[in-house]
């Protein structure tokens, strides 16, 4: 691709030079001929007349012999051919030849033209000389009627001689134009096409998915711009194709954890189904036990898709927050006493503490059952994964902005390298011990995705062995 650009522009810009070099030729060589000729013609006329008034008198008075003495003189001070003509048409001088070689000139047509009106001229072949040449002829008169002729000549050739030499000047100087043009042509196109060479091979690379290539961007004119601009593009273009990357991730991971928490319980249903269908049916005892297995696992699988549609709706672009306002001193009083059964079967205590809000109390403005879920997600976590007669607080604080709750437990913590992932859908810090007590870890996905539609916030601390702090804010507005 270089190679071609570059060779097309330089025989393009190549042949403008030349064209303008032949027509400027043309025109100035024109011109030039005219020049030299006028300059030629008076040149002639001028000398005609000067030597023929210094001939005037020898001629009227037929002194051929003393012309014919000063010919020589006169001609070569001139370096013009000098032809001195008698009335009748009879050569009777002349600087190049023998008059007697000539033949009569009555006829000549400067000659005739001299008769008419003085002076005459004319360009012809000289029989004489054999070459183009250019004659003025002045008449030299006497009582009205001409005693003879001046006539002095000049080679045409010499005119155009001269012409000839401009002329290949000049084309030596377009020559000289063209490579001169050529090499700072190529030059330029060359310090064009490099940067726009570089930009296809990064644009091609892009184009191949190879997003790691950038351009040196070396000036601020259009190219500049252009390379900076694609730069950015392939920037952007990095960072959306690694998001779309890590999103795909994210979607394959979350089908096969789905799966895979489906398929656990199933196949433990299926497991029971069919030993109770070969016999276990007919014993009492067994089958009621084996049927409340059944139903464990299918209260698991319900919980599972309930807390998977909970947290599909959260996250879908649609859903819209009921926002009504509440109190959450007695939102977190419901929540605790629907636990007070489970916390008694553990031997646990839960106790709620509120602080501030003397005056203004702990109404705000929220969706009250997504805000519920959000209290029993994090009792829920509580009240599992804290040893039995274990304590557990929950903390309310009212600042001037936001309400914040923490739910702090005395329980098994949370190892430092899983406290930050907790929040993810699914993610588990002990699988098979979060499985035994029911957990399948979208509590907490849930309780950050609503927080943050709330535009809260939301953190967790946790000392291994010690116990774990999950706090929550709420804009009271
Ligand atoms: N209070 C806590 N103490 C110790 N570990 C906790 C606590 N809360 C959460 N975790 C850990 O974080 C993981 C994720 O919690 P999350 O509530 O999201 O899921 P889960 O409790 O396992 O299941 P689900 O809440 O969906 O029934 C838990 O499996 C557990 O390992
Ligand atoms: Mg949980």
């Amino acid at each position: 691709m270089q190679h071609g650009i570059v060779r097309k522009f330089i025989g393009a810009i190549s042949l403008l030079t030349l064209l303008s070099v032949l027509i400027l030729n043309f025109f100035v060589g024109i011109k030039l001929k005219d020049y030299f000729e006028q300059q030629t013609s008076e040149r002639l006329r001028s000398n005609a007349r000067l030597v023929s008034s210094l001939l005037e008198q020898p001629l009227i008075e037929k002194d051929f012999e003393g012309i014919r003495e000063k010919i020589p003189a006169i001609a070569s001070t001139l370096s013009e051919r000098i032809t001195i003509i008698d009335s009748g048409g009879t050569v009777v001088a002349e600087s190049e030849r023998n008059t007697g070689q000539l033949d009569n000139h009555f006829m000549r047509l400067e000659v005739t033209r001299a008769r008419e009106s003085g002076i005459g001229e004319s360009n012809r072949m000289s029989d004489t000389l054999g070459k183009s040449m250019k004659y003025v002829a002045v008449a030299v008169m006497s009582d009205g009627t001409p005693q003879g002729y001046v006539r002095l000549a000049l080679p045409i050739e010499d005119i155009e001689d001269q012409v000839q030499v401009i002329y290949r000047t000049v084309l030596t100087g377009g020559l000289v134009a063209v490579v001169l043009v050529l090499i700072i042509g190529a030059f330029i196109t060359r310090s064009i096409i490099t940067p726009i060479t570089e930009m296809t091979e990064v644009a091609e690379a892009i184009s191949k998915g190879d997003f790691s290539k950038r351009l040196k961007v070396k000036s601020s004119d259009e190219l500049g711009v252009l390379a900076r601009s694609l730069n950015l593009m392939a920037d952007e273009l990095r960072q959306t194709i690694s998001n779309l990357k890590s999103m795909d991730k994210t979607r394959t991971d979350f089908v096969a954890n789905v799966s895979h928490e489906l398929k656990t319980p199933l196949t433990s249903i299926r497991g029971f189904i069919e030993t109770l269908e070969d016999g276990a049916l007919e014993d009492k005892a067994n089958a009621r036990r084996f049927l409340s297995i059944i139903k464990k696992h299918t209260n698991a699988l319900t919980n599972i898709t309930n807390d998977l549609l909970k947290l599909t709706e959260l996250e879908s672009a649609e859903t819209r927050l009921e926002m009504n306002p509440f109190d959450m001193k007695d939102l977190v009083g419901e929540v605790v006493s629907g636990f007070s059964y489970a916390a008694k079967q553990k031997g646990q205590t839960i106790r709620v503490e509120f602080r501030g809000g003397d005056e203004e109390g702990f109404l705000l403005y929220a969706d009250r059952p997504r805000i519920e879920q959000v209290l029993v997600n994090l009792i829920d976590n509580a009240i599992k994964y804290s040893p039995e007669g274990s304590r557990i607080k929950i903390i309310s604080e009212r600042l001037k902005y936001n309400v914040k709750v923490s739910v702090e437990d005395n329980g098994t913590g949370i190892p430092d390298e899983h406290t930050h992932r907790v929040f993810e859908r699914f993610y588990r810090v002990d699988k098979a011990r979060s499985r035994a007590v029911g957990g399948t870890g979208l509590g907490l996905a849930i309780v950050k995705h609503t927080v943050l539609l709330h535009r809260g916030e939301v953190y967790i601390t946790s000392n291994l062995g010690m116990g774990t702090t999950v706090t929550f804010t709420l804009p009271i507005n």
